[in-house]
């Protein structure tokens, strides 16, 4: 079993980091691990997204650190090489993944339909991004989807909130849920640290109601 695995196990939810300042990550990282969460994905949507990365890496030893919005072979090689434990990327791209698993680092491919599951099972993939979560058909799409692919692993991402996180981790085919809401823009830049480590607390609260 791998780390992030490991970690999900016991907790199953990524949230997402998008900083600009290394800082303001490692804060924001530190905020989600004192509420409980040990996984981060930091998307690369900014320009100093792969230092904040590698910031949270060096400066926050108690959290796994992936890179997320990770398009192309050259990032994928890019962040792996500042230290990314593991790699989620928007849609399936063959060569993005063939590359991760080459490196040994997990890597979260999205998928929407049936095919696309179906492309990742052949590349060898047991686990996958299901992206966007709610749009895509939420949890009665993933419940048709788990029920023909019965070894692959789902990471719902993009629309889960503190609402609906339940119904996601129900589902056992869910190894976790990924998403923006623990980590709000307007409390990021206001820096208030606290409201971030408030709803980790919440976020865990509501996966252990669901998976003890
Ligand atoms: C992602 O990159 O996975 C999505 O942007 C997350 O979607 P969310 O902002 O709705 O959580």
């Amino acid at each position: 079993m791998t780390i992030i695995e490991d970690y999900l196990r016991t907790v199953p939810i990524v949230p997402l980091i998008e900083a600009d300042d290394p800082l303001v990550a490692v804060k924001t990282a530190h905020a989600l691990a004192a509420g409980g969460l040990n996984v981060v994905e930091v998307v690369l949507r900014t320009d100093a997204a792969i230092d904040c990365m590698a910031a949270i890496v060096a400066d926050v030893p108690d959290i796994v650190a992936g890179a997320g919005t990770v398009l192309t072979v050259d990032q994928a090689s890019d962040v792996i090489s500042r230290g990314a434990q593991f790699v989620v990327s928007p849609g399936l791209v063959d060569d993005v993944a063939r590359y991760c698993m080459d490196q040994g680092v997990p890597i979260f491919a999205g998928t929407m339909t049936a095919g696309e599951v179906q492309r990742a099972y052949a590349l060898g993939l047991r686990t996958v991004k299901f992206f966007p979560a709610k749009l895509a058909g939420g949890v009665r799409m993933l419940k048709a989807l788990s029920s023909v692919f019965r070894d692959m692993q789902f990471m719902p991402t993009g629309g889960v909130s503190a609402d609906n996180l339940h119904e996601f981790l129900a589902l056992p085919a869910v190894v976790a849920c990924g998403g923006s809401w623990l980590t709000p823009k307007d409390a990021i830049a206001a820096e208030d640290f606290e409201s971030i480590t408030t709803l980790a607390r919440e976020a865990v609260e509501i996966a252990q109601k669901i998976r003890t």
